[in-house]
């Protein structure tokens, strides 16, 4: 079972000083509580900072029971003086409690719940997510805080803001190289562009919700309408704000919102933004691999509409206001109505009113004389 790798002199040594050191913690943290242990970490480093500590689990595999000194005193904890037992609150003592886990995975899942101490609001968060949900349906390799954080080498997550989307890639590396590739991800991870969305952006960070249901993907255009249809942002980049706009003026647009509405939990065929553009391989309109270039976008209809033939998308207004280049006959029409409208009402306006005048006047002229 469980194989000291430790000198046994070592541990004498230190088990003196855990009994004549026990230390007050070196900064008293933000939210002492009485249950922890009052053991300053160079006492538990005396003994962890030494290279090559390790047993061996019941299920064979090693467990590396080194802590360096030097990530952790620079880690955001570290810097904040907590002591170990701020996290490790049943170990106060050498022998420790005997481990009664089996595996390393099963030694995770038992000490990630340690942060709940001091971060309540971020493990309610994580109780909703689909990570947790994975988690209670057998996959336990799901993502827990010290997969994303780390334990003793915690620093800001977002920074630099690259960071988030490869904290994912570990997991889920398919869709990070997709991603990478995209207009979003490309300006993210070679550029730093900090307008463009990461993975939590899209997917949120600790309530990771289910994105494979109705009511997630009725939901999506809002989460692009968020960037796409702010017109400062937008400018930057010369992009077009007509496309929210003129989505939800369009017949398909209009019923996926009406579906959103009034039955969220229906399943619905009306095209999403991300029918036609992709979700994680979104390219610039005009990259060949682009869904809805030209060449392509016949084959993006006919997911939903086999039978179209090659001029089928050039019925479709697109994205765009009319106008004399994009649909003229529509522009036309448009503007022969916004014209004719007002022309025809305002004669009427003005005829009835004269009418009117020169009735009114004639009667009571008529009065007066007669
Ligand atoms: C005298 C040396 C020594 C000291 C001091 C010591 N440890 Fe350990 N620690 C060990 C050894 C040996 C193991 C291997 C397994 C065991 O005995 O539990 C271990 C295992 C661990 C483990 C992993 C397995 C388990 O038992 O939970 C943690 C976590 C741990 N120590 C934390 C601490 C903390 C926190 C302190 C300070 C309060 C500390 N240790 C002080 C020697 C030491
Ligand atoms: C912010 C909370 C936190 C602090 C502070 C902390 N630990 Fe840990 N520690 C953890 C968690 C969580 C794990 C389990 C990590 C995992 O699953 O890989 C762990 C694991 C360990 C292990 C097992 C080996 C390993 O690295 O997984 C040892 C030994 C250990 N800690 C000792 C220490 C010592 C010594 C200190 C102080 C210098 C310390 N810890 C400070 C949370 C903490
Ligand atoms: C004893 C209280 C305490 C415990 C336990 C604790 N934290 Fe923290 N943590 C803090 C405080 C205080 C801060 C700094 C203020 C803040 O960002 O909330 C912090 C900051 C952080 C940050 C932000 C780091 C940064 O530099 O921006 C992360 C991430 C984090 N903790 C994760 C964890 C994880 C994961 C665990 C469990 C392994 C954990 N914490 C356990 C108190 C704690
Ligand atoms: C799936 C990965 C993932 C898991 C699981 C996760 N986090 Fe985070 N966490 C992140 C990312 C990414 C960020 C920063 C990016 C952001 O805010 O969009 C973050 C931010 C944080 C912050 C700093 C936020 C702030 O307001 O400054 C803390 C503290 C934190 N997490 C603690 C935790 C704790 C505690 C758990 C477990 C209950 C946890 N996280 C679980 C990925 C994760
Ligand atoms: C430690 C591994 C791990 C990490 C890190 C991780 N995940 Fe996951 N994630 C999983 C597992 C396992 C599942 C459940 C199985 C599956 O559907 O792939 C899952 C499921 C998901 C799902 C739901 C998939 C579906 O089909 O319903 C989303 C969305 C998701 N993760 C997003 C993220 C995001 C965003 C991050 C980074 C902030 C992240 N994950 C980090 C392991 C991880
Ligand atoms: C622009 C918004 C956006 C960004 C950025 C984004 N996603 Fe998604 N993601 C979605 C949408 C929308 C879906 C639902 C797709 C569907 O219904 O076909 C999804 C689906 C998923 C799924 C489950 C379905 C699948 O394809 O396996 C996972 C897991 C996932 N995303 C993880 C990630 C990770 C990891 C990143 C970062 C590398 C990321 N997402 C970036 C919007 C986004
Ligand atoms: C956090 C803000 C943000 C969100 C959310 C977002 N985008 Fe973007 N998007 C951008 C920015 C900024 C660019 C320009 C990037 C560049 O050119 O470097 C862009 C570029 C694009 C382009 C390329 C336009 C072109 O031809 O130049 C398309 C298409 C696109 N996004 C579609 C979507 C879709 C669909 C969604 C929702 C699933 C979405 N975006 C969500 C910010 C966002
Ligand atoms: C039925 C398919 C379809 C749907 C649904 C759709 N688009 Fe488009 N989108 C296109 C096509 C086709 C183009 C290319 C127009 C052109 O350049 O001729 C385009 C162009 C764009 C552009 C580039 C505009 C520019 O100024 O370069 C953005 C950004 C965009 N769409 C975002 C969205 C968003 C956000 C949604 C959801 C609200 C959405 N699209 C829904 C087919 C679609
Ligand atoms: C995700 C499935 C889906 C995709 C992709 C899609 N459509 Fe549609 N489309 C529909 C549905 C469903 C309707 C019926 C709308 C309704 O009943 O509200 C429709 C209706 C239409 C109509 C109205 C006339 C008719 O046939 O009913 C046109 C025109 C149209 N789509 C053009 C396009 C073009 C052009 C593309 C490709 C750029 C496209 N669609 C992509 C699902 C889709």
């Amino acid at each position: 079972m469980k194989r000291f790798a430790v000198l046994p002199g070592l541990v004498g040594l230190v088990l003196v000083s855990l009994a004549l050191v026990a230390a007050p913690t070196a900064a008293q943290p933000a939210r002492p509580t009485p249950s922890v242990p009052n053991v300053g970490d160079e006492t538990c480093l005396a003994c962890h900072d030494t290279p090559g500590l390790q047993i061996t689990l019941p299920s064979g595999e090693p467990l590396y029971l080194t802590v360096d000194r030097v990530i952790y005193k620079t880690s955001t904890h570290g810097r904040l003086g907590y002591a170990c037992v701020q996290c490790h609150t049943d170990i106060g003592e050498f022998p420790h409690p005997p481990l009664q886990v089996t595996s390393r995975r099963e030694f995770t899942l038992k000490l990630y719940r340690s942060c709940a101490r001091c971060h309540e609001d971020k493990y309610e968060a994580t109780l909703d997510s689909v990570h947790q949900a994975a988690l209670a349906a057998g996959h336990p390799e799901a993502a827990v805080c010290t997969d994303c954080h780390g334990a003793h080498n915690i620093g800001p997550p977002d920074k630099p803001r690259s960071r988030i989307s490869r904290t994912c890639r570990r997991c889920h590396s398919q869709i990070y190289d997709l991603y990478e590739k995209s207009v979003h991800g490309a300006a993210l991870i070679d550029e730093g562009n900090p307008d463009v969305p990461s993975c939590t952006d899209c997917h949120g960070v600790h309530s990771v919700e289910g994105p494979s249901t109705s009511p997630f993907r009725l939901f999506s255009p809002q989460i692009c309408a968020r960037c796409h249809a702010d017109p400062k942002l937008m400018g930057r980049y010369g992009i077009s704000t007509d496309v929210f706009d003129t989505y939800v003026a369009d017949f398909h647009g209009t019923t996926v919102i009406l579906f959103e509405a009034i039955a969220p939990d229906q399943e619905t065929n009306k095209p999403v933004c991300i029918d036609c553009h992709g979700v994680h391989d979104i390219q610039t309109t005009d990259d060949p691999e682009s869904r809805v270039i030209k060449e392509n976008l016949l084959a993006t209809c006919r997911k939903c509409h086999p039978d179209a033939t090659a001029n089928f998308p050039t019925a479709w207004l697109s994205h765009y206001r009319p106008s004399p280049e994009h649909a003229p006959l529509v522009y036309f029409v448009n503007l022969f109505y916004e014209i004719l409208i007002p022309t025809v009402i305002g004669a009427m306006v003005i005829f009835n009113a004269t009418d009117i005048y020169r009735r009114v006047v004639c009667r009571l002229r008529e009065r007066r004389h007669g």
